[in-house]
């Protein structure tokens, strides 16, 4: 008895007792009816005489306990199946409550990716009705055309190896909405053994989360430490647009005081003359830079020249570094890998890097100098940035990336130039680390080559 559950007791005795009821009302029905039949009264005696003359109706007086017993065994199977049935059925609005109370999308899958559920937050987040995607290929529904045949072989190995691009870590992508527009979000995927027979079944379980507006935070975030920057460097700007400015006015100048004296030859105008228009254009192109610089990066990532990267920082910042007394040196390779990402964007890295070295070495003696190095291996691209400003303290040193971490007085620093310049080269999927080196500090960010 003990194999049985309690309850199941309960079901297996009241069909035993009803049973053995039963065959009480059985036996008493054949021993009335024999009797009848013989014209007997049904009492003690006739039956005892009625069993002498048939034995074989001992046979009939066993009923009782057979029917008892088959009936408890009955409901004993009742009773389990029950039990099991409502098991199944707990555990499937369990599970509804689950899939559909999460706050994100969960997409359960079959090992060829084909939807197999799909909770109420994916059909808000990706607009589409459970009925539709059941049965259909995931990556046919919610992932962009270009990232399509990545997704199905991801899914092709699957089944072999038990791993996938996506498996088992979170990986951030672009999603594809019914309506066509395209959004990020964060997707996770989970393989679990769905089979109950022990053969090697797998469901992929993909967890969704849409980080929209955490990208654009993000962005937003970047564009404000940029127009810090900005205004960090109007003083340089001015600086920057105060020599050919001062080189048109000389030109401009001297023109006309020989023209005033009547003794100016053609010659000589022309070339004050060309000399503005090479100023000038100059000019323009600080001017045009700095409305680049400070416009949001809308498009892409493209493929930039690290070089042009730290000479249009130099462009911006070189002529503040030089009236600073600061001396910077260029070690560039001849040939020079390219990398991948915003050229904007990467700028805003190098020019907070050289702005960090001078604030370092404003208030120093003894040489002033920023090394800039650029070289290359076979998988990656290196900038190297170092100065002699007497390196980071050593309690800052690993706090530096952090965003609003600033040594600096108040209005001079935000401290996020360092941790905006960390985002953007970990989207650009490299790294930037920062050390301390003889008498100053070496940034390194490392990123990998393109071509
Ligand atoms: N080249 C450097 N030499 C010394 N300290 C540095 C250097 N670069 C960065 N730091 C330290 O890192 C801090 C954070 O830098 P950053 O994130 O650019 O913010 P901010 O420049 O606004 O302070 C700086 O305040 C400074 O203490
Ligand atoms: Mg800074």
């Amino acid at each position: 008895m003990s194999v049985f559950h309690e309850k199941q007791m309960n079901y297996a005795y009241k069909y035993g007792v009803a049973g053995a009821l039963f065959g009480c009302l059985f036996l008493g029905a054949a021993w009335f009816l024999g009797l009848y039949f013989v014209s007997l009264m049904p009492t003690f005696s006739n039956i005892i005489q009625m069993h002498i003359d048939n034995p074989v109706i001992v046979i009939v007086d066993t009923a009782p306990i057979v029917l008892g017993v088959s009936f408890y065994y009955l409901g004993s199977a009742y009773q389990s199946l029950y039990v099991k049935n409502k098991e199944a059925l707990d555990n499937s609005a369990r599970f509804d409550a689950l899939m559909n109370s999460a706050f994100d999308p969960i997409i359960i899958m079959d090992h060829q990716g084909t939807v197999l559920d799909f909770n109420r937050a994916a059909e808000t987040t990706f607009g589409y009705e459970r009925q539709d995607v059941i049965g259909e290929q995931l990556s046919g529904l919610i992932i962009p055309f270009r990232y399509r045949g990545a997704n199905d072989h991801g899914f092709k190995v699957l089944p072999e190896t038990g791993e996938g691009p996506l498996i088992g870590q979170k990986v951030a992508i672009e999603a594809l909405h019914h309506d066509g527009h395209e959004f990020s979000v964060e997707i996770s995927i989970e393989r679990h053994s769905i089979s109950a027979d022990g053969s090697d079944k797998s469901a992929f379980v993909a967890f969704v989360h849409d980080i929209t507006a955490r990208k654009e935070t993000a962005a937003q975030i970047i564009q404000a430490s940029k127009l810090a920057t900005l205004g960090e460097m109007a003083t340089s700007v001015a600086h920057e647009l105060n020599q050919p400015l001062s080189v048109i006015r000389m030109a401009a100048e001297n023109s006309r005081r020989k023209m005033s004296k009547g003794s100016v030859s053609a010659e000589y105008l022309t070339d004050k003359l060309q000399r503005i228009e090479e100023q000038t254009a100059r000019a323009a192109v600080i001017i045009d830079h700095m409305r680049m610089f400070g416009r949001e990066a809308k498009e892409g990532p493209e493929l930039i020249d690290p070089r042009n990267v730290i000479d249009n920082a130099l462009d911006l910042i070189g002529e503040q570094l030089r009236l600073a007394g600061i001396e910077v040196v260029t070690e560039f390779p001849k040939d020079c890998p390219s990398i991948l990402g915003h050229i904007i964007q990467m700028e805003q890295v190098i020019l907070n890097l050289l702005t960090n070295a001078k604030d370092a070495m404003s208030e120093r003696g003894g040489a002033l100098t920023i090394t800039l190095r650029i070289f290359s291996d076979q998988r990656n691209v290196y900038i190297t940035s170092e100065d002699t400003g007497g390196g980071i303290a050593e309690n800052a040193l690993p706090r530096v990336f952090e965003p609003f971490y600033t040594t600096k007085e108040t209005g001079k620093g935000t401290g996020l130039g360092l941790s905006v310049g960390y985002g953007i080269i970990r989207d650009m999927k490299g790294t930037i680390t920062a050390e301390n080196i003889n008498d100053g500090a070496r940034f390194t960010i490392i990123l990998p080559r393109v071509s």
